[in-house]
């Protein structure tokens, strides 16, 4: 199959045929529009492919996601955070030498500028968590770099984050800031500058530390999903890692993307006040006069299961049991989803628990507030991120992002002027 055959207005055309490395086949319409005329038009780009890309293979019908071809199962279970990132970043899993060395990195960057505590002590404390986490982004740059291409910048982005979704929190809370240790992994670190104080040594919960560190390696890539391809957009301009990074938190902090775990936490609080009438939201979401949706369900790509939520699932059990926890959400979270999967609506439209589903209840045990949610969800994206960013700049095929469109508006008119147009 190397060539697919276009029939238009009479004419035939044909374009290449690209396969990927599992089968994955594309049609190169780069040259549509010069040969042809028209345009692909796509809305919510659900069949096109933007990109080329060796990070991240996802088979939604399968429910099989792998980074760098290692299936998230093993790595949930087998590696740390910083060993994902290395995978992400530079391609391959890292020997110990090459950990430590991030480590290393990872932790002398985690120490940002005295100044971003003055921007964040600037922004109102009722601020959403992703708005003040987007603009600490952006300030960054200002204090770190202007170009934002180099290993420095990718490592400092992804320590930065965690140092300033800590720091917000603190603030948020109105708590004196802990600065980062020297010598704790990323998921621990978090924790002690969340949790710590400032005048002591870290002191981590390890059954806390790994649930996080299980999280984040669950959310760290996703091929190219909504925030992904923002970073992408931004970057293509060649506007700095920083800049990009910034506009992939907002684009994550949208309910229809990373928003939705805040929102799934919402709504089965909202169903236990509601004496667990989990019947009336099932009906709520199927009835096209409300705006309403079931929240953590359904998904772009997975048609049969999210292998992240079943991971999260099973972790949701196992994390409440290693802390001793009972969470009545917990037992709302699985009859809705049982009511769900029996429902003709759902089964019809192939909508399952995504991995916004059970992660809210995680983070609950462990006690993250529930705005923090979604700032959780950009600790592990960063390093997709950052890994997807540097892919586009460094991909021989690269220009910048420039969709076009159908234009439906006005033909050309004239201007009027004012006293001409009437009351
Ligand atoms: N509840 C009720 N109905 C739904 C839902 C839902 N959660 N999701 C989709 N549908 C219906 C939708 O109304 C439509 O019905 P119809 O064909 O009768 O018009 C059909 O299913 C297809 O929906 P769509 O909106 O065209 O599907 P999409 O691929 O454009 O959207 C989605 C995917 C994830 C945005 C959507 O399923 C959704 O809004 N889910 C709830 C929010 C959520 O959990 N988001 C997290 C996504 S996973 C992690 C991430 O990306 O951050």
């Amino acid at each position: 199959m190397s060539k697919a055959k276009l029939t238009f207005d009479g004419e035939e055309y044909e374009f290449p045929v690209v396969e990927g490395s599992e089968g994955e086949v594309g049609i190169d319409v780069a040259k549509l529009r010069g040969a042809t005329g028209a345009v692909s038009l796509d809305p919510g780009y659900g069949n096109t492919g933007s990109c080329q890309s060796s990070i991240t293979f996802i088979d939604g019908e399968k429910g099989i996601l792998r980074y760098r071809g290692y299936p998230i199962e093993e790595l949930a279970e087998k590696v740390s955070f910083e060993e994902v990132i290395h995978l992400l970043v530079y391609g391959e899993l890292p020997t110990q030498s090459e950990l430590d060395e991030l480590k290393e990195k990872l932790n002398e960057y985690a120490v940002i500028d005295e100044g971003i505590k003055d921007v964040l002590n600037g922004l109102p404390r009722t601020a959403h968590p992703m708005a003040m986490l987007s603009t600490a982004m952006s300030a960054l740059e200002t204090y770190y770099s202007t170009t934002g291409s180099s290993d420095e910048d990718i490592l400092r982005v992804i320590a930065g984050t965690n140092t300033l979704a800590a720091y917000i929190y603190r603030y948020k809370e109105e708590l004196p800031y802990v600065s980062p240790s020297k010598d704790l992994g990323v998921a621990s670190n978090f924790l002690h500058m969340m949790y710590g104080r400032p005048d002591e040594d870290p002191d981590v919960d390890e059954v806390v530390a790994e649930a996080i560190d299980k999280l984040l390696t669950l959310h760290a890539d996703h091929e190219q999903n909504c925030s992904t391809s923002t970073v992408r957009m931004v970057g293509s301009a060649h506007a700095s890692l920083y800049a990009s990074i910034a506009a992939g938190v907002g684009a994550l902090s949208g309910p229809l993307h990373g928003g939705a775990n805040q929102a799934v936490l919402e709504m089965l609080q909202n169903i236990q006040d509601d004496d667990g009438d989990l019947e009336k939201y099932v009906e709520l979401a199927k009835d096209k006069s409300s705006e309403f949706r079931l929240m953590g369900f359904g998904h772009r790509v997975y048609k049969n299961f999210d292998p992240r939520a079943r991971i999260l699932k099973k972790s949701a059990d196992e994390v409440l049991g290693a802390l001793g926890k009972d969470d009545p959400l917990l037992d709302i979270a699985r009859n809705l989803e049982q009511v769900a999967l029996e429902d003709e609506f759902f089964v019809k439209r192939r909508l399952y628990p995504n991995v916004d589903f059970y992660s809210g209840i995680i983070y609950r045990a462990l006690e993250i507030p529930t705005e923090m949610f979604t700032v959780m969800f950009a600790l592990g994206r960063v390093s997709g991120w950052v890994s997807q960013w540097h892919e586009m700049r460094n991909d021989p095929a690269f220009r910048i992002h420039r969709p076009r469109q159908i234009y439906i508006g006005e033909n050309g008119r004239s201007v009027q002027p004012i006293s001409e147009r009437g009351e």
